[in-house]
């Protein structure tokens, strides 16, 4: 049994502090139980907690950490930029450095704003695609996530096309209905929607790798029909990979695919565990930001010096040759290694993955869309959970939720791990 003693403590103190202890909600552990461990040190792969308890993380901070924890170019870039001060509100080279190696080894777009957040990069790109359409109206697909942005923050009503219900209190009804929610991997909803909503729809976004709801890996043929009806009706294909940007190769899902997007939203690796998200597009699309443009946004502390060093070390390593290649192999090893096993024992699992983002599902199924994840396979999911933390593997606490793989996860630390997922399995289905 794990001792969990500290974090239980520190959790009862937080919850005095914070609405439910925490300050972003999955970290509260609500779907799988107990109290949030809360964490001293990250090193290499490996977690350690208030308890002294040791893990193997596959949470990796939610998918920024794609070298792993405290990787020492990060970290001393980091070191010695602080050195000479966190912010300046004013220009410095370092945007210019961290836009030139995005840029220059990213076809897909010509220029780049740095914002704090994946929201705060999702909601920009959103008015920037209104303004430059001079539309209003939305389309998302149910089981995609975009950030906490109010027009966002909607989920399908019934019926194939939908203007959607607010998913959070406090989003008003006038912003929800410019939003349609359709289901992923549906020709005939996108081709309805936009028969309906002729010369309405500013963007069609989407995650082109949807990594919030499982792992809803779409066909290239669905994301190609995306690209051509956005074409023919004047609306903006836009790719959020605040995910799947630098994680599925440098170019994200976009050159994975090989499809241009109109507009990309960024976050997560482009920080190297900062707070850092991005928009970017064609400039011909950027240029109408402000301060050239009309469409206005801004941000204090957007472009921070500590965060654009970070940003530069971690993508640097990325552009290492055979980087991705390298995660992507480890990746399978580790997944299939797990699945051969749940195979020879007959368990209904599978692994489905795609460069080092895994995720585990409780069928053998191929799953496209929200709907089709059982919500009763989740109790599953909490057993696994339990069973793999006491012995010493850290997942993200929610089985919607999908794993990384970063460079710091050694053989021997692979090995420990499907060790350990192959126990956890037999007590699941035992
Ligand atoms: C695809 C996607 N878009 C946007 C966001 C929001 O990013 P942030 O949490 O940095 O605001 C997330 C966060 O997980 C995400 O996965």
């Amino acid at each position: 049994m794990l001792n969990r003693s500290k974090s239980e403590s520190l959790f009862e103190t937080a919850k005095k502090y914070f609405p439910g202890g925490v300050n972003s909600p999955v970290r509260a552990f609500k779907s799988v139980g107990g109290a949030p461990l809360f964490i001293e040190k990250g090193e290499g792969c490996y977690l350690t907690d208030a308890d002294g308890n040791q893990f193997i993380d596959f949470c990796c901070s939610w998918g920024p950490l794609i070298l792993g924890h405290a990787n020492p170019n990060v970290v001393s870039k980091v070191n010695e930029t602080v050195a000479n001060g966190m912010s300046f509100g004013a220009p410095t080279v370092l945007e210019n450095e961290l836009a030139d190696l995005i840029l220059s080894n990213h076809k897909y777009i010509d220029k780049i704003r740095f914002v704090n957040s994946g929201t705060e990069a999702t909601m920009s790109a959103i008015r920037l695609a209104r303004g430059f359409t001079g539309r209003d109206k939305v389309v998302k697909f149910e089981g995609c996530y975009h950030g906490h942005v109010d027009s966002l923050l909607v989920s399908a009503g019934s019926g194939l096309v939908t203007l959607g219900n607010s998913s959070s209190a406090g989003v008003p009804e006038g912003t929800v209905n410019d939003t349609i929610v359709l289901p992923l991997n549906h020709k005939e909803a996108v081709e309805e929607a936009v028969k309906t909503y002729k010369d309405q729809i500013a963007c069609i976004i989407l995650e082109p790798v949807p990594a919030n709801n499982g792992l809803l890996l779409q066909d290239k043929e669905f994301l190609m029909f995306l690209r051509e009806i956005c074409t023919r009706e004047g609306i903006l294909l836009f790719f959020d990979e605040v995910i799947s940007g630098f994680r599925v190769g440098f170019e994200g899902a976009a050159g994975y695919y090989d499809i241009q997007p109109d507009l990309m939203a960024f976050g997560k690796i482009i920080g190297g565990g900062m707070p850092v998200g991005a928009y970017a597009a064609r400039a011909e699309i950027m240029d109408q930001v402000a301060p050239l443009g009309p469409v206005y946004q801004a941000g204090t502390l957007s472009g921070n010096p500590v965060a654009m060093a970070a940003g530069i070390a971690q993508l640097s390593e990325c552009l290492k040759l055979g980087f991705y290649e390298e995660l992507e192999m480890k990746t399978d090893i580790f997944t299939r290694e797990i699945q051969a096993y749940a195979d020879k024992k007959g368990y209904a699992f599978s692994m489905p993955h795609i460069g080092s983002i895994y995720w585990i599902s409780f069928t053998k199924d191929q799953i496209r869309e929200a709907a089709q994840i059982d919500t009763s396979s989740m109790d599953k999911f909490k057993v696994l959970h339990a069973e793999l933390l006491s012995r010493g593997v850290y997942i993200g606490p929610s089985g919607y939720e999908v794993g990384f793989i970063s460079e710091a996860h050694t053989d021997e630390a692979l090995n420990k791990a499907v060790e350990a997922f192959q126990e956890a399995l037999d007590v699941v289905f035992g």
